[in-house]
């Protein structure tokens, strides 16, 4: 795929081509790839999964919105120069049922409704969990994420569905895990051993958080929760050495259509945009000690892209949206006009600590979204942001590009896939023995709508805006996901 220079003024996108990466991907694939410009390095070894929506449609029927797509793994494994590929839906309880029933028989969070009308949704309050948001490799486990439920587990050679799995009891059926997990890379708790920190959201007229740290063989280390004023909708959150970060954005949420089966759920959260921001900091140290809460100016925010600790200062880098984007039940998401919502830009959040105040700064104002740092600087200051963007610098549109920052330096490289190309969100994965921080791989799947399908993308971290390390083609299209990981386990 070649990047083409565009005139900043004219759409770097085409919304029907665009539109194409939200295709049905209803074939599982095993194969090794072998259609691959540029060289595989022989040092990078190890495997990158992902999880998004597959089905985009159930036996025919649209559903609402892609967050209520099936999830679907995908996991590219890097050996010896050679590249793996395979993908596999998670066998959820109501992905079985539905595919054997052919029909819906589930009302989606995001607003899909079955067949019927009104009396066949009104009242109908069973979740269907759909495991479709992340996937992390962990303690030997390899685990679909969805943040209103519990895990699912996969066999990480195979891809197979083993089942619901409840952490070695800790989770009860029908408890949440969230789907973004942080590995706090050198904890001070556990003599510098990494440790794999989440939480879980149960939301209401007040919220209740609790705290899971878990050490390297997936047993739990720490676990605690806190209650929380108000209802929340928190799909991220932010490590230090010290706090679990919250942003606990101003909605509201009016129940009444969804009872009645009008809408999803998540339809029925409603941005305030008159309200505060809440900032929450939860001690990872000492349970006991009362969250931190502190009011910023509005905004909405699902990602965080880092948080460090810096004297009496906690900053928090996350990418912020003037609104919420409302969904428009009478509007499909294909149909969406970009040019009419508010892009996501990344802020900087300075809490200090002594005064209970915040300043915000804003870092860039190019659409961003998807976030990925070095490994080993998460909670801690760091130098390199790589993160999805828009082609042009102003204006909200599809992410087509990758954008590297040096808080530093204040420099900015891009790698734009525009016309045809949509990227997915980056992952930074380090050189065997290296110590720059941005000495790796940026590695991410970019969707190629001029052969409808995608590549995996390998950049250099050091220097994005060169041509790729490689670009492996596919055989065929990923609609377009939300998150993975990087593992340096060969599973194949
Ligand atoms: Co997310």
């Amino acid at each position: 795929m070649t990047s083409n220079l565009l005139n900043t003024t004219e759409k770097s996108y085409d919304r029907t081509e665009w539109r194409n990466g939200y295709q049905s991907q209803p074939t599982e694939y095993d194969y090794w790839v072998d259609d691959i410009e540029g060289e595989i390095p022989q040092d990078l070894q190890g495997t990158l999964f992902r999880n998004g929506p597959g089905l985009l449609e159930i036996h025919g029927t649209p559903i609402r919105h892609p967050f209520d797509g099936d999830g679907m793994i995908s996991a590219v494994t890097f050996k010896d120069g050679k590249v793996h590929f395979r993908n596999r839906f998670v066998q959820t309880e109501a992905y079985v049922q539905e595919q054997a029933s052919g029909k819906i028989l589930y009302r989606g969070v995001f607003g899909t409704q079955k067949p019927g009308g009104f009396f066949n949704n009104a009242f109908d309050f069973r979740l269907k969990n759909i495991a479709n948001t992340n996937v992390i490799y962990w303690g030997d486990k390899l685990l679909a994420l969805w943040e209103a439920a519990e895990p699912y587990r996969l066999d990480p050679k195979t891809l197979e569905t083993i089942g619901i799995d409840y952490l070695d009891g800790l989770l009860k059926p029908g408890d949440a895990f969230s789907a973004h997990p942080w590995i706090d890379p050198s904890c001070a708790m556990d003599n510098g051993e990494p440790c794999l920190v989440n939480f879980a959201l149960k939301s209401g007229l007040s919220s209740s958080l609790t705290i899971f740290e878990f050490n390297l063989q997936g047993k739990l280390l720490r676990r605690h929760s806190h209650s929380i004023p108000g209802f929340s909708f928190i799909h991220d959150f932010a490590i230090t050495p010290n706090y679990c970060i919250f942003f606990q954005n101003p909605v509201g949420f009016n129940p009444i259509p969804f009872l009645l089966g009008l809408k999803g759920a998540g339809e029925c959260v409603q941005y305030q945009a008159n309200q505060p921001t809440r900032i929450i900091l939860i001690s990872r140290r000492d349970k006991d000690v009362l969250p931190i809460m502190i009011e910023t100016p509005s905004g909405f925010v699902f990602h965080h892209a880092n948080a460090f600790e810096e004297g009496n200062k906690v900053c928090i880098d996350s990418i912020c949206y003037d609104s919420l984007p409302q969904v428009d039940p009478d509007i499909s998401y294909k149909e969406v006009d970009f040019d009419r919502l508010d892009p996501g830009k990344l802020w900087r959040f300075s809490v200090n600590l002594d005064t209970k105040t915040v300043e915000r700064e804003l870092l860039e104002g190019r659409c961003c979204e998807f976030p990925a740092i070095h490994p080993d600087r998460v909670g801690r200051n760091y130098r390199y942001l790589y993160i999805g963007a828009a082609h042009n610098p102003t204006g909200n549109a599809p992410l087509q590009a990758i954008l590297k920052i040096d808080w530093q330096t204040g420099e900015r490289q891009l790698h734009s896939f525009a016309r045809q190309g949509y990227v997915s969100e980056p992952v930074f994965i380090p050189k065997p023995n290296s110590t720059a921080e941005d000495d790796g791989w940026i590695m991410l799947l970019v969707y190629d709508s001029s052969h409808h399908r995608s590549d995996v993308v390998i950049l250099d971290g050091k220097n994005i805006e060169q041509k790729p390390i490689a670009t492996i083609h596919l055989k065929h299209h990923i609609p377009y996901g939300l998150h993975g990981s990087w593992t340096s386990e060969c599973f194949v």
